[in-house]
């Protein structure tokens, strides 16, 4: 099997990217990481690129030309695949079309429902009886394209912001990989 090369981008702790890397490692699994893009300097996930020696970019969004720079390393390091793994940023028109390649996100909610910032306060305070996380496709509106993959849980009256992140986050890793493989399953 021939991997496809994928590019994740961060912005904090980097958990999803460290389960993508771990799950890459795998003969069998349809992609390799070749290629993180963080838009902060001191995020905690920039340590999973460099322990596992993957070539890594710090870009300054304020940059006026930033999107450029980050497309031709894409194109430099033939990247067919972008994964945002908590990626707190707006991906531009220009940008998806520039790329023209797929481009997907994990979000903590079952989307529709919660879209952008705050989502677990949100849940809470809207009592949910279950959240979960969507793995989905990126279009030009906010947490708004095709989904891939959801995965759900059940909230508990002891449940509060930090354990529902910690659940939807053990949920998260597990609906990436699934996602990925669904979608290279017939290519
Ligand atoms: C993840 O839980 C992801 O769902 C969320 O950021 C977290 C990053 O965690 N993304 C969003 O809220 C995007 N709208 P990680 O850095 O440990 O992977």
């Amino acid at each position: 099997m021939v991997k496809k090369n994928a590019c994740v981008f961060i912005s904090g702790n980097g958990s999803n990217l460290r389960s993508l890397i771990n799950h890459s490692r795998n003969q069998t699994f349809p992609i390799n990481i070749s290629l993180v893009v963080c838009n902060k300097i001191n995020a905690k996930g920039i340590f999973y690129a460099k322990k596992y020696s993957i070539p890594y970019l710090i870009i300054n969004t304020k940059k006026r030309n930033f999107e450029n720079i980050v497309l031709q390393k894409l194109k430099r390091y033939k990247i067919s695949l972008i994964c945002l793994a908590g990626y707190m940023k707006i991906i531009s028109k220009n940008f998806l079309k520039s790329f023209g390649k797929k481009i997907i996100n994990v979000h903590p909610s079952l989307l529709p429902k919660f879209k952008g910032l705050n989502t677990f306060e949100r849940v809470l305070k809207d009592k949910e009886k279950k959240t979960g996380c969507t793995i989905h496709y990126v279009n030009e509106k906010l947490d708004n394209g095709k989904n891939i993959i959801q995965k759900s849980f059940f909230i508990s009256k002891e449940d509060n912001v930090k354990f529902l992140k910690k659940k939807t986050q053990s949920l998260e890793h597990k609906a990436f990989s699934e996602a990925i493989i669904k979608i290279y399953r017939y290519t």
